[in-house]
């Protein structure tokens, strides 16, 4: 085809979606969204609650010994101790309640422990706490919660107008959160809709007709929909970003803007609700966050920016980039039944690798942004269900990724920062179970490994020698800048100048419970806690 035919064709479909979708919206509006009845439910529930997620590994119970900082506030959010007493307080939803059962979310981690009760009090909420703790269900409950507590709108003739936004940097992350939105959704009346890119449109507009409540969302199809009318943010009461500091960064960063202040979203100076999520926040994007928040809240969980204890880290020195294959074929032959994350750092990389894997015996599949995205679902889901036990990825699937079987993480390549670091190796590891981590170094990877080395420093991990050595290869920075950023994780000391004049004298919150710390208007910061914990191993495989 011609680009000129490809052009018209495109054009035709999306005259057609529209169509069909505004014919849905008048359907619905006379005669109401479709009733689910008992099949329905039970086959969703199977589909929900019976697939995979991470089981609470035999670390779950530590989190509640893990120090958590808090900052800012309003002065009367008080953190809860269990769901029993979220509920009480705020009278949940028994639909909720049950949903949290189904779950298996006996108790709350550290960060819902903190941040739901503060977003149920309608505070704003910026919050780092480690990769698999809960984060997700930290925002989702209160969202969910509130639009229950507020009522269900039936579906009108007119755009659709999501009351919650939740905004995420990839296409899998977004469906996985919408699971989960599901998950807390069931069998009540609010509607968690997903939009993202790759996929058929008419599909999503399809379910968006039957109206949205809590709308879960990459960025470019929202824009897509928006410019189309086809959804309006002029309702919006909650916005969220999950891994709030890749969204602000420079490659999301004009998207958000776009979507949140272009179209018609109520600003937060008019009451709504901003809540920013991630594992790590580096200080200048804690700065431009602050942007798009009031009088918010600072939930710090553990040691701010650094990686989850629960994973073993170690290296591995290789002398040049030919002998990566060589020696990840090693480790992979070493752990031969468990499921193993391979990141690399470029599509082509990954491209090349799983023919290479999968004829040496392996079964491998790959997951990269040049793939179409019905293949990159299939690779992800023959990664979850084992079918495939290793998965090649490149920073697609470096953040918020759920996948159980995980207990290994490979870097073939260092990340260029610190933080993707962090994500990458906390796709092991979670929800107290635990993992394993291994780097392959060579003297491109050395500068990488500085950052990372100095990040285990602030945060009490202990480096060897053989570690120090291998970052020592390191020739002068490379060009781009970014590399090897280190230390910058919003860490413990790192963020009081900067907080100090935003909190308009709040920071009663929170304070003097359990062994929660906290801080009004960023006094001086704490000292650092001394621990010591596993010692990262240098290893060099022959
Ligand atoms: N209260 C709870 N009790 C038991 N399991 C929980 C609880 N809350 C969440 N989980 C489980 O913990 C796992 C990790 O949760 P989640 O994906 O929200 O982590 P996260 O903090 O968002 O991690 P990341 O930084 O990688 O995005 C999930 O499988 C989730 O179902
Ligand atoms: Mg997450």
């Amino acid at each position: 085809l011609s680009p000129e035919e490809i052009q018209q064709r495109s054009e035709a479909k999306r005259v057609r979606d529209d169509n069909m979708f505004w014919a849905q919206r008048k359907r619905m509006a006379s005669v109401g969204a479709p009733k689910r009845v008992g099949n329905y439910w039970s086959y969703e529930e199977k589909r929900l609650f019976q697939s995979s997620h991470v089981s609470k590994g035999i670390n779950f119970d530590k989190y509640d010994s893990i120090e958590v900082e808090t900052i800012g506030g309003q002065g009367h959010e008080q953190p809860i101790e269990s769901f029993a007493e979220v509920s009480e307080k705020y009278s949940l939803d028994e639909g909720l309640k049950a949903n949290l059962v189904r779950c298996g979310y006996d108790k709350p981690t550290p960060v819902q422990k903190y941040s739901i009760p503060a977003a149920m009090e309608g505070t704003d909420v910026m919050c780092t706490a480690q990769t698999g703790s809960g984060k997700t269900a930290a925002f989702l409950v209160p969202l969910v919660a509130t639009i229950l507590r507020e009522g269900v709108k039936p579906p009108d003739e007119g755009p659709v107008a999501p009351t919650c936004v939740v905004l995420a940097p990839a296409r899998e992350l977004c469906q996985q959160i919408t699971q989960e939105a599901k998950r807390v959704c069931f069998k009540t009346e609010a509607r968690a809709v997903a939009v993202y890119g790759g996929a058929d449109v008419g599909q999503q507009l399809r379910e968006l007709s039957e109206g949205c409540d809590l709308l879960i969302a990459t960025p470019g199809r929202l824009e897509d929909f928006l410019s189309r009318g086809l959804v309006t943010m002029e309702k919006v009461k909650h916005l969220t970003l999950d891994e709030a500091d890749r969204m602000l960064d420079m490659g999301f960063e004009p998207q958000i803007r776009e979507v949140v202040e272009k179209h018609d979203m109520p600003k937060s100076s008019d009451g709504r609700m901003t809540l920013m999520f991630s594992a790590t926040f580096p200080k200048e994007i804690q700065k431009l966050a602050q942007a798009f928040m009031r009088n918010y809240v600072w939930v710090g969980v553990g040691r701010v920016g650094g990686a989850v204890d629960s994973v073993t880290q170690s290296f591995v020195e290789v002398h040049n980039n030919n002998q990566k294959s060589d020696q990840l074929m090693n480790i992979l032959r070493q752990n031969p039944q468990d499921s193993t994350l391979v990141f690399v750092a470029m599509k082509r990389t990954a491209a090349a690798l799983e023919p290479q894997l999968n004829a040496s015996g392996f079964s491998a599949c790959t997951i990269h942004g040049d793939m179409e995205q019905p293949q990159r679902e299939a690779s992800l889901q023959k990664f979850r269900t084992s079918r495939a036990k290793i998965l090649v990825a490149t920073d697609v699937a470096a953040r918020g990724l759920d996948i159980p079987v995980v207990s290994h993480v490979i870097n073939h390549d260092l990340p260029e920062n610190v933080e993707d670091y962090v994500h990458r190796i906390g796709r092991t590891g979670r929800a107290g179970q635990k993992g394993y981590a291994v780097a392959l170094v060579s003297d491109r990877d050395a500068h990488a490994l500085r950052g990372i080395i100095e990040v285990m420093k602030r945060t009490n991990q202990e480096v060897t020698a053989d570690v120090e050595r291998m970052a020592s290869n390191a020739g002068p920075p490379p060009p781009s800048g970014r590399a090897c950023r280190g230390g910058k994780g919003g860490g413990k000391g790192s963020f009081g100048s900067s907080f100090g004049s935003s909190f308009g004298g709040g920071g009663g919150g929170f304070g003097g419970r359990g062994r929660s710390r906290s801080r009004g208007g960023g006094g001086a910061p704490p000292p650092p806690r001394l621990r010591v914990n596993r010692p990262a191993v240098a290893m060099v495989l022959q």
